[in-house]
């Protein structure tokens, strides 16, 4: 059955065509607005309300389902080329009027709380229909760019015995009995009796595994949901979420960094071409949600001229030392007015100060490097200063960190140095350090939040707004 999104490219014939989707609307018992999620336009299908017996169009309800049979016929309407001269109406599956008031399936604006409380039914808004689709098109923009670049896909495990960022953010896996469960002699939970013979949880990143991998097939990248139980209430967080991580034997930090930058200018290159529809729709629902925020709130720029900007300037690279020296010195800082100021080199960023380098200084996506040791993961390669590593955070304008990586520390002795002094337990990932043993390369990596990428593609201010349903701290729902 042909969709809607190729009927509409269509020009008028004389053959019968079926259409069948949902309707959106039905104006004057006569016009049905129908879509079937294959574009953000709708069908639409015109009845001689003669011809048509009442008890059909009586079912002819917002969010009922139907085939209509007719001919396409250039439009007399505003607004498409081409509608469906129906000749005849099924109504496929109905819905109660009545009901779909209560709805957020009713047609008048609804706000995007009320939507993520039906997150059942969004996906059948004008705005979520585009946010899906287009977070369908960066998914296969992913898959296309790294498959054509010679990257394998690693199938890494979700289930894992170890904590990749060492930072104990995880949510455990048991089949214990939670009310009865087997101790040991010490009074403590004996997880040797659990499913695993050891404890187990969701991993919260491939790249350890992934790293094992690119020593065997050079490059490789995961795609897979990643979770981590951090009790972070933001905007930008998520439990459950997508990561993709690209890991590649022979690549110093600054081809790490050419390699992220490139991808993500790809997939959002290869996502304007496939979303046109859906962004146009997505940049006009920005400008009218900006119109209710104070103009300081607003997006400095339309959403399509964003993604030109990304795609046609340089990241700006800039190292920790110098980003330091930036945000002492900046206004914000010297006024207080940072929640936290910034005092001395070595200090966590927050995302308020990835936030002013981006928005306010550099007004361009930025790459930092080099950060403190101290404040990044175990694995990531010391410089001979000894107290840097060679790591690189992306940050974009709106989101902050979209990206997190680095070359990875390849010498075993460095490496085991740093687990002892980190308290990274070796029996954990002894693997991890034993691949140092056998012809250990210089290699790097990275991992992209999949929904902080979308977020900024489709504009959309909570990464609760661009995954089907969401998993936050108190919320499981559907
Ligand atoms: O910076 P992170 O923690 O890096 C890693 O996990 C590395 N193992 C990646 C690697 O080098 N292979 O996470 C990577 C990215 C972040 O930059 C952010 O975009 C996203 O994952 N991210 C989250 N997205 C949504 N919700 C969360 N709770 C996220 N935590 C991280
Ligand atoms: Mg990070």
């Amino acid at each position: 059955m042909k969709r809607i999104v190729d009927i509409l490219k269509d020009d008028p014939s004389m053959v019968e065509i079926t259409v069948k989707g949902w309707v959106r609307s039905f104006r004057n018992d006569r016009f049905i607005a129908i879509n079937d999620g294959s574009t953000i336009k709708n069908l639409q299908a015109v009845i001689d309300p003669e011809k048509i017996d009442q008890a059909v169009r009586d079912q002819i309800t917002v969010a009922s389902a139907v085939a209509v049979t007719g001919n396409l016929v250039e439009s007399e309407g505003k607004g498409q080329r081409v509608e469906l001269q129906a000749i005849s109406v099924e109504i496929l599956a109905t819905a109660d009027s009545e009901e779909v008031a209560k709805t957020i399936l009713s047609p008048k604006r609804h706000k995007l709380d009320t939507l993520r409380e039906q997150a059942h039914l969004r996906v059948r808004t004008n705005t979520f229909g585009a946010v899906m689709r287009v977070r369908a098109a960066l998914s296969f923009a992913i898959h296309k760019y790294f498959q054509e670049k010679g990257f394998y896909q690693a199938h890494t495990p979700i289930i894992t015995g170890s904590d990749a960022e060492g930072a104990g953010e995880m949510f455990r896996i048991s089949t214990l009995d939670t009310k009865n469960p087997p101790l040991t002699e010490e009074g403590e939970i004996d997880y040797s009796k659990d499913f695993f013979g050891k404890e187990t949880n969701l991993t919260v990143s491939g790249q350890l595994e992934a790293e094992t991998y690119a020593m065997g097939l050079g490059q490789v990248y995961t795609f897979g949901p990643t979770f981590r139980a951090e009790n972070s209430n933001t905007s930008r967080h998520l439990a459950e979420f997508w990561m993709i991580e690209p890991e590649v034997a022979f690549n110093d930090l600054d081809a790490n960094m050419d390699l992220a930058e490139d991808f993500i200018k790809e997939v959002i290159k290869y996502t304007i071409e496939q979303c046109a529809d859906d962004l146009e729709f997505l940049e006009q629902r920005l400008v009218n949600e900006d119109k209710l925020k104070p103009q300081a709130e607003r997006s400095p720029m339309p959403l399509r001229e964003k993604l030109e900007f990304v795609l046609k300037n340089n990241f700006k690279r800039v190292s920790y030392t110098e980003a330091i020296d930036i945000l002492k010195n900046s206004k914000p800082n010297k006024k207080k007015k940072f929640n936290y100021v910034i005092e001395e080199w070595g200090a966590d960023l927050q995302s308020e100060h990835e936030r002013y380098l981006v928005e306010k200084h550099f007004k361009c996506p930025v790459i930092l490097f080099d950060y403190p040791a101290k404040i990044k993961a175990f694995y990531m390669r010391l410089n001979d200063d000894h107290k840097t590593v060679r790591a690189m955070d992306i940050l974009f304008p709106g989101i902050g960190e979209i990206v997190g990586g680095s070359q990875r520390e390849e010498r075993y002795d460095v490496l085991k140095q740093k687990m002892d002094d980190m308290g990274i337990p070796e029996e954990e990932l002894w693997w991890y350090l034993e691949m140092r043993k056998f012809g250990s390369v210089v290699h790097s990596g990275f991992g992209l939040g999949f929904e902080r990428l979308v977020m900024f593609v489709t504009g959309m201010g909570n990464v609760r707004d661009v995954i089907p349903y969401p998993r936050t701290p108190g919320n499981a729902e559907f």
